[in-house]
């Protein structure tokens, strides 16, 4: 059932090329600029004209609520809210009638997730879900939706799902830009062409595991981590921390890398690893400079960097390349090295990685 592999979390982050794919399939042909997904074209006024879009999730689905703002504002231009499900239900939270609700789930059970929208649906906004699990609560609760084809997901911590979750956001935050026209239809198809790329990237990132291993060996005890990104790989760092804490044990902040002058900083000093997601893109400078704070406090910087680049690999004491692609898509393959990260490492300190304690699969009590 394994197949193969010693736990389900390994066999679910090498099954990611093939996930990717499948939440893809039907859905895009960059060929000819095409995406079909048919939810969004039968709202296509309500998507047209959103003056908002609120997004309703919990823990890793939450991060990929996160990278879909980014996305979403980027290339749709409307404005995205990102909220937790357990705060957004209790807050008597403004909603209304023109608003969208995304509500994304792996489980499709999360009951604040289900509450949330629940609550949403009754001020009169469209609920669309992102779930995985095919005729779950959430599933069922929504005006329309769109599944990621991840497969059955059995280990507690979430791998394939999330890159699933956002492979079908970026769907629908290119599709909602095409018909709202807020994008040129060549950088759309660029986007798109770059989009098909990703399964074989990820491939190519899996190959990355031997290198994290040895690595996972140098870090494993330590006490804390730190993961900072900026961008769309800033909710990469919240989900690489998330991954460590809940499976090995070990403390781990998230950060935005230039929040963390306000505060995070203090912490730093030889014995804290950093992880920094610095691949080449828009804010490629200034997380040079992050990492400059770091090493001259002498963390220890593992980065995970864009092949090929010359300058970090000078300045951090780990580096780890990964294949190129769209910014936008970048979370789909910076975040594979901290899955495998946090999966050694957790084997290594002889952790329960698919069962972790006082952690359940799906959280369907409050
Ligand atoms: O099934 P859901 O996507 O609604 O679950 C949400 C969270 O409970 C889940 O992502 C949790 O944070 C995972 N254990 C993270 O790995």
């Amino acid at each position: 059932e394994k197949g193969g592999y010693p736990h389900f979390m390994l066999k679910e982050i090498f099954e990611q090329p093939r996930s990717i794919m499948d939440s893809m399939r039907g859905r895009l042909v960059a060929e000819n600029t095409q995406l079909t997904m048919s939810s969004i074209r039968e709202y296509a006024t309500r998507f047209k004209n959103a003056e908002r879009i609120l997004i309703v999730a919990c823990g890793t689905s939450w991060h990929a609520g996160l990278v879909a703002e980014y996305m979403i504002e980027e290339f749709a231009r409307i404005p995205v809210e990102v909220e937790y499900a357990s705060e957004f239900r209790y807050r008597n939270p403004v909603i209304r009638e023109g608003d969208i609700v995304i509500a994304i789930s792996q489980s499709g059970e999360t009951a604040d997730t289900l509450a949330a929208l629940e609550l949403a649906k009754a001020k009169g906004a469209m609920i669309f879900g992102v779930c995985n699990v095919v005729g779950s609560s959430i599933a069922r609760a929504t005006d329309a939706g769109a599944y990621t084809h991840a497969g059955p997901e059995i280990g507690v911590a979430s791998t394939k799902a999330f890159t699933a979750q956002v492979t079908v956001l970026s769907l629908m935050a290119m599709m909602i830009a095409e018909m709202r026209g807020t994008m040129e239809l060549t950088a759309l198809r660029t986007l798109m062409l770059e989009m098909e790329k990703i399964p074989a990237k990820v491939e190519q990132a899996l190959l990355l595991d031997k290198e994290i291993q040895a690595i996972s060996e140098i870090f494993k005890d330590a006490s804390n981590f730190i993961y900072l990104g900026r961008g769309f790989n800033f909710p990469v760092a919240l989900e690489g921390a998330l991954k460590l804490k809940e499976i090995s044990y070990i403390h781990a902040e998230g950060y935005p890398a230039a929040e963390m002058k306000h505060g995070p900083i203090a912490l730093i000093d030889e014995n804290m690893p950093v992880v920094v997601i610095a691949t080449k893109d828009s804010s490629y400078e200034k997380i040079v400079s992050n990492i400059q704070e770091v090493r001259a406090r002498k963390g220890r910087v593992i980065a995970i960097v864009t092949e090929g680049d010359t300058v970090i690999p000078q300045m951090a004491e780990f580096v780890i390349e990964v294949p190129n692609t769209h910014e936008a898509l970048m979370p789909l393959i910076s975040v594979i090295p901290l899955q495998l990260l946090s999966y050694h490492i957790a084997v290594m300190r002889g952790c329960n990685v698919d069962q972790p304690r006082n952690l359940a699969k799906s959280v369907t009590v409050e």
